[in-house]
């Protein structure tokens, strides 16, 4: 297994949104593609750009650059309305906006002005345009303290306008976004009222998190769905290679499974192996209870067992799922193999307009390539393994050592495993205080999630039957119940830290 590759999973949380926007399935009436390209033009901002430093930390340089951010003031009535500040992850901040929609439901609510802010680096807010990663120099400014300056700017900035000059802000943040939101309050109590930090792998670190318990939550999601269809997952990667083991086979499979690039070397038939990892996780980390397309389209429960149908917009729309194509214990070879490529349609193929399989993960696609990519290797690095055994994945070994030399090959910099500790604290947390941290337990990504109360206003909330940060999305009648109990939660201390500024 790649490790690099499963590191960028972690960027995928928002990003192969480019991919597929409007296109929907063959079966599909042209209502339904409507009704969903309609639901991803659904809010309405400005967009607005702020000057800020390159460095906030030294004096040594006094570049600048144009940081993005997305700007709603049509609920706020009065003098000091909160602020509610979404603390933009890896990626283009338009991705998060759209699938934020737990803040515009509420915006109204609480008269609240509405602003998405874009990381550095990313998206449009490139310090120095398309030099940005040119080399050492022009890369290093990419750190999450710098990007947590830049926010604490940019709300100094908004308050300083007239009418805002006593607004609290709340902050708000899911994945990477969501850890984002919980430091800018641990670090900037005086600029943050409070924060909303969904599925926020805080202590997915070097040294606190087991790198074995990803791989196994994300099999835990299979196997508790139908325990066939992980064992035949588990069992496919030795399939795959007996089968592309020779060129006849190569052919085969790359013909039956309409591989953009045929199969040449064993390099691309692992390349292959980690296309598949990927999508396993990508469905486990969006296994939400109804039709989205945030990391590819996908139906409802898609890894789900049984035909899902669903309605929508007066349609009966049935839909194809993961497991459904994998209860049968018998299968071995190639049966076993055409049964496989069936399910990852549902991922590959939710459209029916996949002309070939894409064989190899591209990054260039992602919005978070290849900054996300720089972050994981520098401070966000986040150790991951599997033993093939409790897992569903090939077994692959986690070693900081041979992680570092790649990155260093790549970067120039060395990793640094324990800066986030150092700088944001793993553990005494009891002087946190105003951040909810909710976990969906079927999210692979609460494995570095905080489970537990940490004082007498820094929650933990757990979701057992949601995916990654199900509560941010816009509310949806299949939301399970510990996802609607958590938005009132999440509301009600708003209103609470809002009262007490
Ligand atoms: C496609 O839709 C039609 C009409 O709703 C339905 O009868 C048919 O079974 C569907 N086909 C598939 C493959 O789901
Ligand atoms: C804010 O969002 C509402 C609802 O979508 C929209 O009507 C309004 O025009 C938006 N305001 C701005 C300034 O974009
Ligand atoms: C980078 O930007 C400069 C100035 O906008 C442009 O002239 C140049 O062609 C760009 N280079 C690349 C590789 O895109
Ligand atoms: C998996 O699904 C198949 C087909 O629906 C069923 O026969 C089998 O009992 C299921 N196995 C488990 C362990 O749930
Ligand atoms: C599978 O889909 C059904 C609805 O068709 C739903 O009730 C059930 O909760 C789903 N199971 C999982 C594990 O998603
Ligand atoms: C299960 O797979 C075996 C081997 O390919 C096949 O002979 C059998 O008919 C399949 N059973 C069902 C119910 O599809
Ligand atoms: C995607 O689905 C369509 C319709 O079923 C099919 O014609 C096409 O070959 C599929 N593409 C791939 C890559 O499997
Ligand atoms: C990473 O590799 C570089 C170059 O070999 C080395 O100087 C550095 O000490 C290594 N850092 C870690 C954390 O292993
Ligand atoms: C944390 O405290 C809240 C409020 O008292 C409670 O609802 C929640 O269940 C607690 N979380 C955990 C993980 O015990």
């Amino acid at each position: 297994m790649c490790l690099r590759t499963l590191l960028l999973f972690y960027a995928v949380i928002a990003l192969c949104w480019s991919m597929v926007r409007s296109e929907f399935a063959a079966n599909y009436s042209h209502n339904h593609d409507e009704s969903l390209s309609l639901r991803s033009a659904r809010y309405k901002y400005e967009i607005k750009t702020f000057d800020v430093r390159v460095d906030h930390f030294s004096f040594a340089i006094q570049d600048t650059f144009k940081l993005k951010y997305l700007i709603n003031d049509t609920w706020r009535k009065e003098r000091n309305a909160p602020i509610f500040f979404y603390t933009g992850n890896e990626g283009n901040i338009e991705v998060f906006a759209e699938n934020t929609g737990f803040l515009w439901e509420i915006a109204p609510k609480f008269n609240a002005l509405v602003v998405f802010a874009e990381h550095r680096y990313y998206g449009e807010s490139l310090p120095y345009g398309n030099k940005s990663f040119a080399d050492p120099q022009h890369r290093g400014y990419l750190t999450s303290q710098q990007a947590l300056a830049d926010y604490v700017d940019l709300i100094v900035h908004l308050k300083s306008q007239p009418g805002y000059e006593r607004s609290p802000v709340i902050a708000f943040g899911g994945s990477y976004g969501g850890m984002l939101s919980a430091w800018i309050r641990i670090k900037y109590p005086h600029v943050v009222q409070g924060a909303i930090a969904s599925s926020a792998p805080i202590l997915y670190v070097t040294g606190v998190v087991d790198c074995e318990v990803f791989a196994r939550i994300t099999t835990s999601d299979y196997k508790t769905v139908n325990l066939t269809c992980s064992k035949l997952i588990q069992k496919a990667w030795n399939t795959i290679t007996k089968v592309a083991s020779n060129d006849e086979g190569k052919k085969w499979l790359s013909d039956n499974w309409k591989l953009c690039e045929p199969l040449k070397t064993a390099e691309d038939v692992q390349a292959l192996k980690n296309v598949l990892q990927n999508i396993y996780i990508d469905l486990a980390m969006t296994n939400y209870p109804y039709e989205t397309n945030f990391l590819a389209p996908l139906p409802g429960n898609p890894i789900n067992v049984s035909t899902y149908h669903f309605k929508t917009d007066d349609l009966n729309v049935i839909a194809q799922v993961f497991c459904q194509h994998l209860t049968n214990v018998s299968l071995t070879g190639k049966s076993l193999l055409l049964a496989l490529h069936r399910a990852i349609s549902v991922y590959t193929n939710y459209t029916g307009k996949t002309n070939c399989m894409k064989n190899t993960i591209e990054e260039s696609r992602l919005g978070a390539y290849p900054g996300w990519d720089y972050q994981a290797c520098t401070e966000m690095v986040m150790p991951i393994c599997s033993d093939g055994v409790n897992d569903m994945f090939e077994p692959m070994k986690w070693d900081i050592a041979d992680y570092n030399n790649t990155c260093f090959k790549k970067y120039s910099v060395s990793s640094q495993p324990y800066l986030i500790c150092e700088e944001y604290g793993c553990k005494d947390f009891n002087t946190a205080s105003n951040i909810i941290f909710s976990n969906g337990l079927l999210d692979p990504w609460s494995s570095g999630g905080i489970l537990r109360n940490l004082s007498q206003s820094a929650f933990a909330i757990l979701m057992p039957d949601a995916a990654h940060h199900l509560d941010l999305r816009e509310s949806n009648s299949n939301d399970p119940y510990s996802v609607r109990v958590t938005r009132e939660f999440h509301q009600f201390w708003i209103d609470k830290w809002i009262k007490e500024y």
